[in-house]
């Protein structure tokens, strides 16, 4: 049986891991280019662009269509962003300005008046320009007036300004006046998602990250254009979100953390915060309650909840599959529904994950009668349930979304229920799992999935992924991080970051435009932006970093 996390606590701090590692990246790419060393094999001559101000040769996720050439744009201290007039065309002006202000040094007032110079952003909701950009694609033009952004809907405007940082120098992203030039290659990109749904999941139980961690890792993942932010806000070792007709849930469920830490929760306040910090990067929050099983902090802090009246002590380990909710029980569903329409109140998503994963201590028919009374719960408070891919194996809703995390794609309910008309979310475990281990020798993460290097999570095609299932019942993908071995923002940006980067490549970029030689230049050249943002990544072997 797979297992995520049967699994000793490292304890390990990571003392001076960055510098070590960029030691260590500096000693491999030396012996890549002498040709004496393991990174040999990858370091061939790359098929790609040849001229590296060519979008294909350093934006992530490729854009879908580009036509390089013309002059470039310079920006300039009379350079102006010019906005339309409604709020969240503005809102996506003064968030481009954030991020140029500080390195170019220039003023770039953010206005709504018209004109035909500077960086625009345009809306425009009807015509043959627009028609194919739906809900988030933009049109990029440049050439030596002006770069213009064009969208159907600001989602498309905020997309098309991450493509644009990514055309200008990795100095952009510093937080201190840089020297210039501040160019932006000439040409034309028409740009839309592959997938609706591209998400990047943060275990807030195992560790518990703080409001403005979170913040942090939204900015980071609004870069690639993901548009979803899964919290894992419930599991064995810690219950994270106020919930006011249980409030023990937080204060005691909430108290610790795998190896014995303070623990924390998110006060409503708090989770709103990260909602709307969330929208203004536009990432949907999808919340996660997992039940049955992964419930030790509930059942630890409400007796009553246990069939046996018995509430067991706070955990701090890693082991999984030992907690269930009791499904016979009356006060489970008094629970369940509680938590849920509180949640839902606090979740302008459409969107409400209640796991059901590894109910190991649920016997199959418990499983599917609890999933059968809590499925209409979520739907009652007005969400779309997604659970994980064993809910396959009970009576999945009409209209419920699983999310799977297999190894092989090959589950038979898997399959017969995307046959059947259940979307699918992909998040393969020696593929998308951000916590996986890249070598034996990651002083971080898991390994039950297999070691999971750069190209080993790139490399695959999500609508080709469920072995007979329709591309159609593909709604995206996901990169989930566990954080048992996860504790602070550089944990997350070392295991996320280069990988997270691919799997929101997997979710945009059309399936033609799959390529690992390709891809791996353009992943190089995050490597300078990520420096400037202090991100501090995974320097593979397998990437030729600039
Ligand atoms: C999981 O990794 N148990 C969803």
């Amino acid at each position: 049986m797979r297992r995520r996390s049967a699994r000793k606590h490292p304890s390990r701090p990571l003392l001076r891991r960055s510098r070590l590692i960029r030691l260590l990246g500096a000693l491999l790419l030396a012996a890549a280019a002498t040709g004496a060393g393991g990174g040999t094999a990858e370091a061939a001559a790359p098929a790609v662009p040849a001229d590296d101000t060519d979008p294909r040769a350093r934006v992530v996720p490729v854009p879908a269509t580009v036509t390089p050439g013309g002059t470039p744009y310079t920006l300039t201290r009379r350079t102006a962003i010019r906005v339309p007039g409604t709020a969240q065309a503005r809102g996506v002006g003064d968030y481009l300005a954030g991020v140029l202000r500080p390195s170019t040094g220039y003023p770039l007032p953010v206005t709504a008046a018209a004109g035909e110079d500077g960086i625009r952003l345009r809306l425009a909701t009807t015509g043959r320009e627009v028609e194919d950009l739906g809900a988030e694609g933009y049109r990029l033009e440049a050439d030596a007036d002006a770069v213009t952004i064009t969208a159907r809907q600001p989602a498309g405007l905020f997309h098309g300004v991450q493509t644009l940082r990514q055309l200008l120098p990795a100095a952009v992203e510093r937080r201190t006046a840089q020297s210039g030039p501040w160019r932006v290659p000439g040409g034309t990109i028409t740009d839309v998602p592959r997938f609706a749904y591209r998400g990047a999941m943060l275990d807030v139980s195992r560790h518990f990250f703080t409001v403005p961690q979170v913040k942090r890792y939204i900015d980071q993942l609004a870069l690639y254009k993901i548009n979803k932010l899964h919290l894992h806000l419930s599991d064995d070792q810690g219950w994270r979100i106020a919930i006011d007709s249980w409030p023990r849930l937080a204060t005691y469920g909430g108290s610790t953390q795998v190896g014995g830490g303070r623990g924390g929760f998110y006060s409503k306040d708090d989770y709103r915060e990260i909602v709307r910090y969330a929208q203004s990067r536009y990432l949907t929050v999808v919340p996660e309650i997992d039940m049955p099983g992964h419930t030790n902090a509930a059942l630890a802090s409400y007796a009553r909840l246990n069939c046996d009246g018995v509430a067991p002590p706070l955990y701090t380990g890693t082991n999984v599959g030992f907690s269930s909710l009791c499904v016979p029980k009356d006060v489970t569903y008094d629970f369940v529904d509680d938590v849920v329409r509180e949640l839902a109140a606090l979740t302008p998503g459409p969107y409400l994950h209640i796991g059901g994963d590894e109910a190991h201590s649920t016997s199959p028919q418990d499983y599917a009668a609890f999933m059968d009374r809590v499925q209409p719960v979520v739907a009652k408070y007005g969400k779309t349930v997604i659970g994980w891919h064993q809910l396959t194996g009970a009576r999945p809703a009409e209209g419920a979304v699983a999310q799977y995390w297999g190894l092989k794609g090959d589950e038979r309910e898997v399959v017969a229920a995307a046959k059947a008309g259940t979307k699918m979310i992909l998040s393969p475990g020696n593929r998308a799992y951000l916590d996986m281990k890249y070598t034996k020798d990651t002083p971080l993460g898991l390994d039950w999935a297999g070691y999971v290097e750069v190209r080993q999570s790139y490399d695959w095609n999500p609508g080709a992924y469920l072995k007979g299932a329709p591309a159609s019942a593909v709604l995206g993908v996901e990169a989930p991080l566990w954080s048992e071995t996860v504790s602070t923002s550089d944990h997350i940006e070392y295991l996320a970051f280069p990988r997270v980067a691919g799997i929101a490549e997997l979710g945009w970029s059309p399936a033609a435009t799959h390529d690992w030689d390709a891809y791996r230049v353009r992943l190089a050249a995050q490597g300078p932006r990520w420096d400037a943002l202090g991100i501090d990544f995974y320097r593979s072997p397998q990437v030729l970093w600039e």
